[in-house]
């Protein structure tokens, strides 16, 4: 895969993808820009060697249709901020008046589209979106390793219409860090695995019990295991059509020498929004009017103590409900013995990656990536959609 250092960009038309789909509040304004942050040097490359440089990116997911709360103009303003120059906003992502602007980009000045996906075509990798995308490019750039596990047009599309094409610093060093875990990790090798859906990460699990020595399961997911399991789980979140999966994937994981840990206790409520009434319980039955929010103590301590051992970390997926303070304990402590533990650390995800911040440590891991669903992706299958698109034909 070419590095944008190797391409000449000087007065050429430079499509740059960026993966700019940062967190806003309730007024459109950005709390966390460290996906904004992340792209910099690959931005300021190009326009310190005369790109004339359009950026492109999406924000949250307004289903192909123009939507004002979803509009990138806040992410422009933060942008120019950063960059300490005029980044000039597009009223809109393709057209006559978004094709003028690019016409007229001078060397080293910088265009910023609207939201990619306030158009169909761009989730549908629409080979004609693609090709208005990609009018008079001259060079593709690629550096939203966070989307890169998405075929969609600006992603996959446009690199199949233009010859040249790279991927920037960030792309890079996402694989130079992701890959420490994917190729030869150091044993023992402990991977963390949460959130809600067991569906997402079957193929990271199934990839893993090839490589990792524990996988310690928390989260809305580790319901779907324990109810296959046969224990009774109150009213916690099961994904009914996912329970034989997650049964043959713990035969699998034995026969592999792997293993698999669930929570043994829980921080149990009537629902999330009823933290008062929560309370920890460590046997089965769970009670039938209840379900589990959080790991427990008991569970913590079990897992930050196989943490401390670990020499390779992955970590995608809080442990619990982490936005309610009653339920986020489990989460925050994980992320603690994580910064705690002398192992190369690699956290992706926005639930992980804040509970981070939150316990003020996220300078003490080896590497947070800008990629949620990207980097357990790759831990999967190793490879990415937007990673093959740049590979040279
Ligand atoms: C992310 O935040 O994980 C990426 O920007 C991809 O967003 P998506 O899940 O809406 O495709």
């Amino acid at each position: 895969m070419n590095h944008i250092q190797n391409i000449n960009v000087k007065k050429r038309k430079v499509f740059l993808r960026v993966d700019f789909n940062v967190p806003l509040d309730e007024e459109g304004r950005i709390t966390d820009d460290s996906r904004i942050k992340a792209a910099l040097p690959t931005i300021k490359h190009l326009v310190q060697n005369g790109a004339q440089l359009i950026v492109a990116s999406h924000l949250g997911r307004p289903k192909g249709k123009f939507n004002p709360k979803m509009s990138l103009k806040p992410v422009q303003k933060r942008l120019s901020e950063l960059l300490s120059e005029e980044v000039k906003m597009a009223p809109d992502v393709i057209g006559d008046e978004v094709n003028q602007m690019r016409d007229e980009l001078q060397e080293g000045q910088v265009l910023f589209l609207e939201n990619l996906r306030f158009y169909p075509g761009e989730k549908e990798n629409d080979p004609s979106f693609a090709q208005k995308l990609a009018q008079n490019v001259n060079v593709y750039v690629n550096d939203a390793f966070g989307t890169c596990h998405r075929s969609h047009a600006s992603v996959t599309g446009i690199p199949g219409l233009v010859k040249k094409k790279a991927a920037g610093f960030l792309i890079h060093k996402e694989l130079e860090y992701l890959g420490k875990a994917v190729h030869s990790p150091q044993k023992p090798y402990v991977a963390i695995l949460g959130g809600v859906k067991v569906s997402d990460k079957i193929p990271v699990i199934d990839n893993l019990s090839d490589k990792a020595d524990d996988v310690l399961i928390g989260g809305v997911m580790a319901y779907t295991f324990l109810s296959a399991l046969g224990y009774g789980i109150g009213r916690s979140r099961v994904e009914e059509d996912k329970k034989e999966m997650a049964l043959q994937l713990l035969e699998k994981s034995k026969n592999k020498n792997i293993r698999i840990h669930l929570p043994s206790d829980h921080v149990v409520a009537p629902d999330s929004e009823s933290p008062a009434q929560s309370q920890t319980v460590n046997s089965y039955p769970l009670p039938s009017d209840l379900m589990a929010l959080d790991i427990g103590p008991q569970t913590i301590k079990k897992y930050s103590n196989i943490i401390s051992k670990a020499k390779t970390l992955f970590w995608n997926g809080a442990m619990g409900v982490f936005e309610v303070d009653a339920f986020a304990r489990g989460t925050t402590e994980i992320a603690k013995a994580v910064a705690k533990s002398p192992a190369i650390s690699i956290v992706g995800g926005g639930d992980s990656t804040s509970a981070l911040d939150k316990a003020g440590v996220t300078p003490r891991i080896f590497h947070v990536s800008t990629g949620g669903g990207a980097s357990l992706e790759f831990i999967a299958k190793e490879t990415l959609p937007g990673l093959e698109a740049l590979k040279e034909e």
